[in-house]
C-alpha cells in the first residue's frame, strides 16, 4: 500500500524514513571527514584536494537530505496518520510526537544552518550541489566577529549534531521497546507496514 492507513504506514512514508536514516548515517562521518581534511588542507580550494573531494560530497548529499526532507513532510501533512496505541499513556504518547516534530525541526535546521554558515563565510568559498559550485547563499556574507558570522552558524550545525544524537537515543530505545518488549507491532509497521 503506498498510503498511510489508520493502522500503519505506506511504503512512501517507510521509504522516506528509512532513506532520512541511510541519509544521516552517511552525513554525519563525512562532516566529521570534512572537517579532519579541512584541518590537513586548509583553504586551498584551487586544488582537487580531498577536503574538497569531501565538501563537494557532504554538501551535495545535504542538499538532498533538504529535498527529501521537505517532501517527506508536505507527504505526512497530507496524509492520515496510523493511530498510536491506545495502551500508550497519556504521557507517551505526547513524548512521541514531541520527539516526532523535534525530528522534522531538526531535519531543516540541520542543513539550513551547514548553508548558511558557508553562505557567511567571509571569504569567497564553493557551495555545491553536484558539479554547480556556486550555489548562491542564503545570508550575507560578514566578516568574521560580526553576529551572524560562519562561526555562528556553524555552532548551530554543531549543536544540531549533539540534539539529534540524544533524541535518536531516545527514538531508537523506544523503538526497540516497542518491537522486543512490548511487541505491540510498532516497529512492525515502519519496517514492513
Ligand atoms: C542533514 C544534513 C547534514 C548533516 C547531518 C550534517 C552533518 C555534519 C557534521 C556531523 C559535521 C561535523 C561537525 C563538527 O565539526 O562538529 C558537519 C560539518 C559541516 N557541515 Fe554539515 N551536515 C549536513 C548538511 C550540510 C549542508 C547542506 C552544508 C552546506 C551546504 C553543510 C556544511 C557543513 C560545514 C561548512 C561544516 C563545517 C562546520 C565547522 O566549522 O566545523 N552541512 N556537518
Ligand atoms: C535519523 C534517524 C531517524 C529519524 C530522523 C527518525 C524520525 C522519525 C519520525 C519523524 C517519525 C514519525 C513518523 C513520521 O512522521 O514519518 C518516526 C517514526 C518511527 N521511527 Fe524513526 N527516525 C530515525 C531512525 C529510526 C530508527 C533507527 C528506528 C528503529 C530502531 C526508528 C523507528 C521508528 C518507528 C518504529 C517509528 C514509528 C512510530 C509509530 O508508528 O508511531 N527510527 N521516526
Amino acid at each position: 500500500m503506498l498510503a498511510n492507513t489508520n493502522e500503519s504506514w505506506g511504503v512512501v512514508s517507510r521509504s522516506f524514513h528509512w532513506l532520512t536514516f541511510v541519509l544521516v548515517l552517511i552525513q554525519i562521518p563525512l562532516g566529521f571527514y570534512m572537517v579532519d581534511a579541512y584541518e590537513v588542507y586548509k583553504i586551498d580550494y584551487a586544488d582537487d584536494t580531498v577536503f574538497m573531494r569531501a565538501s563537494l560530497a557532504h554538501n551535495t548529499l545535504g542538499f538532498l537530505f533538504l529535498l527529501l526532507v521537505l517532501a517527506r513532510l508536505s507527504w505526512r501533512l497530507k496524509q492520515r496518520v496510523p493511530a498510536m496505541s491506545a495502551a500508550l499513556s497519556v504521557y507517551q504518547r505526547a513524548l512521541a510526537r514531541l520527539t516526532h516534530w523535534a525530528f522534522y525541526l531538526l531535519m531543516i535546521v540541520y542543513p539550513l544552518s551547514g548553508w548558511a554558515a558557508l553562505s557567511a563565510y567571509e571569504f569567497d568559498f564553493p557551495i555545491f550541489f553536484f558539479g554547480w559550485n556556486s550555489v548562491p547563499g542564503i545570508v550575507p556574507s560578514v566578516q568574521e566577529g560580526a553576529l551572524f558570522d560562519y562561526e555562528f552558524f556553524a555552532d548551530i550545525h554543531k549543536l544540531c549534531w549533539q540534539f539529534g544524537a540524544g533524541l535518536l537515543g531516545l527514538h531508537v530505545v523506544a523503538a526497540l521497546w516497542h518491537g522486543f518488549v512490548r511487541r505491540d507491532g510498532v516497529l512492525e509497521r515502519m519496517l514492513r507496514g
